[in-house]
């Protein structure tokens, strides 16, 4: 199964995707999280991307394509989700031609739906693993111990552009160039939203249920 999941940022999509992987084994490709981990790296693409990762920009198309292109080739037969990828209609389009040359398509297409106040709420209170990923948000979902990972990783971190200035500049980049990427899907294979203003485990469900009628 091939999934793209779309939603604007702190929509939750990290927060299901990790459900979706562990019931479907799928591999979770994030295009966020590649960058962060290219950046920890010290590597040209993450000294390249992070003053607009910084500044909530996105990063340069070929640039995110390259990399993207990248680690899906090297996915395994059963499939991935895709999370914060494509996120412009370029990159889209590119994703498609990609996946036609290896003789393969997007299955199905999931929009995480939410208004932009809930989601200044949810990105500013949101606390991250930088070991394992683990998400977590200082009301919604404590951690058992405070500002450390459940998985015994250590240290929560607040992610540098996780401040209210900076998700205002990715709210308007959502809207302004990933938008668009709705109608894409919308006008060719089709799109499910979702309410992503509830309880994780109600959205999970309803989530479980469309992929299961596609198996
Ligand atoms: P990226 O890392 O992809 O960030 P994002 O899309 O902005 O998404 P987030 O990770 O902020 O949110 P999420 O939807 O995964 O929400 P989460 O589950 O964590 O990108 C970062 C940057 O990299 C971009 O700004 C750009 O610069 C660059 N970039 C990445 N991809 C790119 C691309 N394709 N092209 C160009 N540039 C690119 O949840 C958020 C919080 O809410 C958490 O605290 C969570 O606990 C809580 N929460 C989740 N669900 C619920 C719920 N149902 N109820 C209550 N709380 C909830």
């Amino acid at each position: 199964m091939r999934i793209v999941l779309l939603g604007a940022p702190g929509a939750g999509k990290g927060t299901q995707c990790m459900r979706i992987v562990d019931k479907y084994n799928l591999l979770h490709l994030s295009s966020g999280d590649i960058l962060r981990q290219e950046r920890a790296n010290n590597t040209e693409l993450g000294k390249k991307a992070q003053s607009y990762m910084d500044s909530g920009a996105l990063v340069p198309d070929e640039l995110i394509v390259k990399m993207m292109a990248g680690a899906i080739s090297n996915a395994p037969e059963g499939g991935f989700v895709l999370d914060g990828f494509p996120r412009t209609v370029n990159q889209a389009s590119a994703l498609d031609k990609a996946l036609e040359a290896a003789g393969q398509k997007i299955d199905v297409v999931l929009n995480l739906v939410i208004d932009d106040q809930i989601v200044v709420d949810r990105i500013t209170g949101r606390r991250s693993c930088p070991v394992c990923g683990g998400v977590y948000h200082v009301v919604n979902m404590k951690p058992k111990e405070d500002g450390l990972c459940d998985k015994g990783c250590g240290q929560l971190i607040q992610r540098p552009d996780d401040t209210e200035e900076v998700v205002e500049n990715r709210l308007a980049n959502y809207h302004s160039q990933t938008e668009p990427v709705v109608g894409y899907y919308k006008d060719s294979i089709g799109v499910c939203d979702f309410d992503a203003a509830g309880a994780v485990d109600d959205i999970s469900g309803l989530v479980f249920k469309k992929l299961d009628s596609l198996s």
